[in-house]
């Protein structure tokens, strides 16, 4: 069966889109990378998408007058690649309206903390400062309110003692690789439904769609 084509959206690292590349080499996983697209010229993910031969483009936001406009630009170069679903992987660019609405029901984010808590940025330094025992990561449906989409899984993450804003990422982002590849899987595999403003994930386990941190 023809594969789902994915464009991922970058602005830095990248490590989750390389999560995504990596599954996607997987003969029987459901989706490919269509392409990756950054609005960061120096974004260090870009070079590991070319490097995976996967087709990448840069499109610097300031060199368009408005949200928009840069968005409708991402927009014409992820339908290029006929991209179907597109997948924000630590992409930092407050969206307009439109963006969302164009691709509703098309487009997951991954954030950092377990939504709806801490939301926007520095969500792991949040959790700490909360003094939160646990925080972890959230895949959603993306719609204009910033972090505030339907949420298809979470993963949690017990907060330790000690626990700097960096330590905690760095053990939120080893869920995050887990997550994001499995939700786009699901995905893909048609098995995501909204109603009512929450999502369905049909032919899955129960708890399947929330992972542990201390469980395989
Ligand atoms: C990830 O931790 C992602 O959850 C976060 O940025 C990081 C990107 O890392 N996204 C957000 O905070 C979005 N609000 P990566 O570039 O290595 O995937």
């Amino acid at each position: 069966m023809a594969k789902l084509k994915v464009g991922v959206l970058i602005s830095g690292r990248g490590s989750n889109m390389a999560s995504l590349v990596r599954a996607a080499w997987e003969e029987d996983y459901p989706a490919e990378i269509a392409c990756v697209v950054s609005n960061a010229a120096d974004a260090p993910g870009v070079k590991i998408a070319r490097d995976a031969g996967i087709a990448t483009a840069v499109i610097p936001h300031g060199d368009y007058p408005d949200r928009e406009t840069f968005e409708r630009a991402v927009t014409a170069e992820l339908d290029k690649h006929g991209v179907r679903l597109v997948a924000l992987a630590g992409f930092m660019r407050v969206l307009s309206p439109w963006f969302p609405q164009y691709w509703q029901g098309r487009i997951l984010n991954i954030h950092p903390s377990l939504l709806p808590a801490f939301k926007g940025l520095d969500a792991q330094r949040k959790a700490i400062d909360a003094g939160a025992r646990v925080s972890g990561c959230t895949v959603h449906f993306v719609v204009p309110e910033i972090d505030g989409g339907p949420i298809v899984a979470q993963a949690a993450v017990r907060v330790l003692a000690g626990d700097t804003a960096d330590t905690l990422a760095n053990r939120i982002l080893q869920q995050e690789h887990r997550l994001y590849p499995l939700v786009v899987r699901w995905f893909a595999e048609g098995r995501l439904r909204q109603k009512d403003g929450r999502v369905e994930v049909t032919g899955v386990p129960p708890g399947a769609t929330l992972l542990f941190s201390e469980e395989p």
